[in-house]
């Protein structure tokens, strides 16, 4: 660890003693001390004591401007009033009935008026409705096979925790990556449905399909990758897949678990112009709340109204996650909303861009809807492999620094992005730009140094 960032660590752990304490507590009785293993990073994680609107505080009071806003899915910004009402006002009427009722209808015509679906099923978790999605396109089409982009998440079961942080050798030729799994516990025989193609390489993509003719149900992407910062779909890339998936006869499935609500108001299908046979929806969605869909057009859900393909869980369409979403979609990603981000994003990308040409740091700042990162990497990324090579102790210097002068940047870890709310403020813009422009210089410097080490 170079020096820099050594200080920049140091620091933190003198601001934060008592996320150390409670996190020494949280190792007997949790594995890693978390409750979900992107949450642990070293020294120690930094423990929550509450948050609101777009600033969150830490167990020793420090306050920081949060743009990372659990991992993207608080565009609109912590305890949003309009969800709180309208979850306060569902407490008392009974949280759970495992029967239907009418918020369900009216969140799913709100979520049909927005995508290009007929229908829609509701779940928890990003993880809950891509696992559906595929099952459904699976029974749909009666083929076993999926295509998956090398780095893409799509959440924890087993059919899509695979390459998604692949290392050499495992992960074999750039042009036809070997599927690996991501976690032990995976079984083989599932790995072997799971096929893997570079993102933004469709002859890649043509190629599993037609080495494996009528045998693949679906291609899952991220229409924008935002599990390697920010990583945008070259010209023609998800027109591509369209016309890939039309001729072979596989579902094009959309996980717009971060896309959907933060790109547009119709999420990546409007903002691309681009129409796949199913969306997967999550985060920000639900205003703070577990809320998760998966939605088609009509012949393909089909498949679930005629008792062919099961879907089923006694959390779904809980009356107060219904009500938070209704809310959320009704009352925070209105069309002032989206101006509102898209202003505040462009603000931040462009201030960005000026500090790293200023500092001369090899670096870009990339930009998407609410979502924005800085790529420690030459040149707009196309696919994973150009991530991987991203220099992770600068990352970290980057992220301990804004840290340290009160700006949550992203969620800790390189492949995050940074979201803006509907409460973030101008003001709060400028204080990022602030705190980015204190750590460049030092950040300029090390990236120099690491450089003429590794050219040595
Ligand atoms: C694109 C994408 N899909 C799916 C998921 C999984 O969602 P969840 O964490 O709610 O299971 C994530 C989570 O980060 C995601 O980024």
């Amino acid at each position: 660890m170079y020096e820099a960032l050594q200080k920049e660590i140091e620091t933190f752990e003198r601001r934060t003693p008592r996320s150390l304490k409670a996190h020494q507590r949280a190792l007997h009785s949790l594995p890693l001390g978390v409750g979900s293993n992107f949450r642990i990073y070293d020294p120690y994680p930094m423990f929550v004591r509450d948050a609101m609107g777009a600033r969150l505080h830490d167990l020793d009071g420090n306050e920081y401007i949060d743009f990372n806003l659990c991992f993207g899915a608080l565009m609109a910004g912590h305890c949003h009033p309009a969800v709180v009402r309208a979850v306060e006002s569902r407490l008392k009427t009974g949280t759970m009935f495992g029967m239907p009722h009418e918020l369900e209808a009216e969140l799913a015509e709100e979520i049909c008026a927005r995508f290009p679906v007929e229908q829609v099923r509701f779940g928890n978790s990003g993880t809950e409705v891509t696992m559906h999605a595929i099952r459904l396109a699976r029974g749909a089409t009666g083929r076993d096979r999926i295509i998956k982009t090398e780095g893409g998440y799509h959440g924890v079961h087993d059919s899509v925790l695979v390459s998604v942080k692949a290392k050499a050798p495992q992960f074999g030729d750039p042009e036809a990556p070997s599927p690996v799994p991501a976690s032990a516990g995976v079984p083989a025989a599932t790995v072997q449905n799971t096929l893997v193609a570079p993102f933004n390489n469709l002859a890649a993509t043509q190629k599993l399909f037609e080495r494996f003719p009528k045998e693949v149900a679906a291609v899952i992407v991220e229409p924008v990758m935002m599990n390697v910062g920010i990583c945008l779909p070259e010209e023609g890339y998800l027109e591509g897949l369209r016309e890939l998936c039309t001729r072979y006869g596989g579902l094009l499935i959309f996980d717009e678990v971060k896309t959907g609500a933060k790109l547009a108001r119709g999420g990546a299908c409007e903002y691309f112009g681009v129409k796949p046979d199913m969306v997967c929806l999550a985060k920000s969605i639900g205003g703070g709340f577990p809320l998760a869909a998966y939605a088609a057009r009509q012949e393909t859900m089909d498949a679930i109204a005629q008792h062919k393909v099961f879907h089923a869980g006694t959390y779904n369409t809980n009356p107060l996650v219904m009500a938070a979403g209704l809310a959320t979609f009704r009352e925070v990603l209105t069309p002032a909303a989206y101006e509102h981000i898209t202003r505040l994003n462009r603000r931040l990308v462009d201030g960005h861009q000026r500090i790293i040409e200023k500092n001369g740091l090899i670096a870009y700042a990339a930009g998407a809807g609410a979502n924005g990162a800085l790529m420690l990497y030459p040149k707009p990324l196309r696919n994973y492999r150009d991530w991987l090579t991203i220099d992770v102790e600068l990352w970290k210097h980057y992220w301990f620094g804004m840290v340290n002068r009160g700006v949550l940047c992203q969620a800790h870890w390189w492949d995050e992005q940074w979201t803006i709310s509907v409460a973030h403020t101008e003001a709060d813009v400028d204080r990022h730009l602030e705190a980015f422009a204190e750590v460049a210089p030092a950040l300029a410097r090390a990236q120099e140094a690491r450089m003429s080490t590794a050219a040595r």
